[in-house]
């Protein structure tokens, strides 16, 4: 089986990018750890702390989030990091070439049910011209993303990376090496099964409330088929069993916070899975635009996430496209 960096290094993929995900790894690998030993470690349950997405941090969130920021900076090649629990982006090394954003802890209310979270990076380069530090220097769409990614911390610990060129999968094994596990990965283009948050559906627009109707009709709708529902609350979890047999996940905007285009972070959340996503052949959409086309305007920036079987986020895409 292939080691992480040594396949990096036969795809050609730049040296110093395949130093940064190095990098990257040996903190998702610590994070790893921390949530391995659970209660023993005497790390579940919540901070004191709210973060400036409004929410009472975990005290996994805290921990995940230094051991990255710490680790990366660490690294000469990061200029600076942006993460989910820091209300300004971090900076380093002012001669740093990359950028990196992250979702230290994702699906973080699943931890102390030990339920699969997840680390979500996306790799951006530090814009030609000369720049002071500041937040805006990530305000970059996610179509100039150089990489992204996962690591899933279920039953077993697996990256899901794309360097823009296809999707391969990695476990973590007990020798603490990501190994080659999955080649190449692609979304199956139709679906049968769906995600969403079914507790929210008085607060959709119309249109998702009709497509989501029409496949709960199944073989009596006009979808004619029947479909299956998951909802694990882990955006990471998801998008690792779409890319697995394929589906449909969606965070749409809703009532409940009229002025947010929705749940999810652009940068943290679905900028990064909509490149995994594209490069595996699936589509990713707001359900009026492609994600990745989406000019940021603030780091902390929210988005209506649909994303994962070509066929079937074309046809939640098209119910948007009807007049009410
Ligand atoms: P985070 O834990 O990083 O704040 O993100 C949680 C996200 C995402 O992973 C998941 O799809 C969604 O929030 C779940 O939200 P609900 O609890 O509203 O279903
Ligand atoms: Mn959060
Ligand atoms: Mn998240
Ligand atoms: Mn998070």
């Amino acid at each position: 089986m292939q080691l992480l960096s040594n396949f990096l290094k036969h795809k050609k993929i730049d040296t110093e990018l395949v130093e940064l995900i190095d990098t990257l790894m040996l903190a998702c690998k610590e994070i790893a750890l921390q949530l391995r030993e659970g209660e023993l470690a005497g790390v579940l349950g919540i901070s004191d702390n709210t973060n400036i997405q409004g929410e009472t941090q975990k005290k996994l969130d805290i921990i995940s989030n230094e051991i990255l920021k710490k680790v990366l900076l660490d690294n000469p090649l990061v200029r600076g990091v942006a993460s989910e629990e820091e209300d300004h982006a971090v900076f380093g090394n002012p001669e740093g070439r990359f950028l990196v954003t992250f979702d230290p802890l994702d699906g973080s209310s699943n931890i102390d049910i030990n339920v699969s979270v997840g680390t979500i990076f996306s790799v951006l380069e530090v814009p030609a011209g000369e720049h002071e530090d500041s937040d805006s220097l990530f305000l970059q769409p996610g179509t100039q993303q150089l990489a992204a990614g996962y690591v899933l911390y279920g039953p077993h610990a697996v990256l899901s990376l794309t360097t823009g060129d296809g999707v391969n999968m990695f476990t973590l094994a007990h020798t603490g090496d990501f190994l080659l596990t999955q080649e190449d990965v692609t979304v199956p283009e139709t679906t049968a099964e769906f995600a969403i948050n079914m507790s929210n559906q008085r607060f959709w627009e119309p249109a998702m409330r009709n497509y989501i109707d029409d496949l709960l009709a199944g073989t009596e709708g006009p979808r004619a088929q029947n479909y299956n529902m998951r909802w694990i609350a882990s955006m990471v979890a998801e998008v690792h069993r779409i890319l697995t047999r394929g589906g449909l996940f969606t965070y749409p905007w809703d009532s409940r916070d009229p002025k947010k285009p929705g749940k999810l972070r652009l940068m943290y959340e679905g900028n990064p899975m909509s490149m995994l996503i594209e490069q595996a052949g699936g589509v990713s959409s707001t359900c009026y635009q492609r994600i990745m086309e989406i000019q940021p305007e603030h780091i902390h920036q929210r988005v209506s996430v649909a994303l994962g079987s070509r066929e079937e986020v074309k046809a939640l895409v098209e119910y948007h496209q009807k007049p009410e």
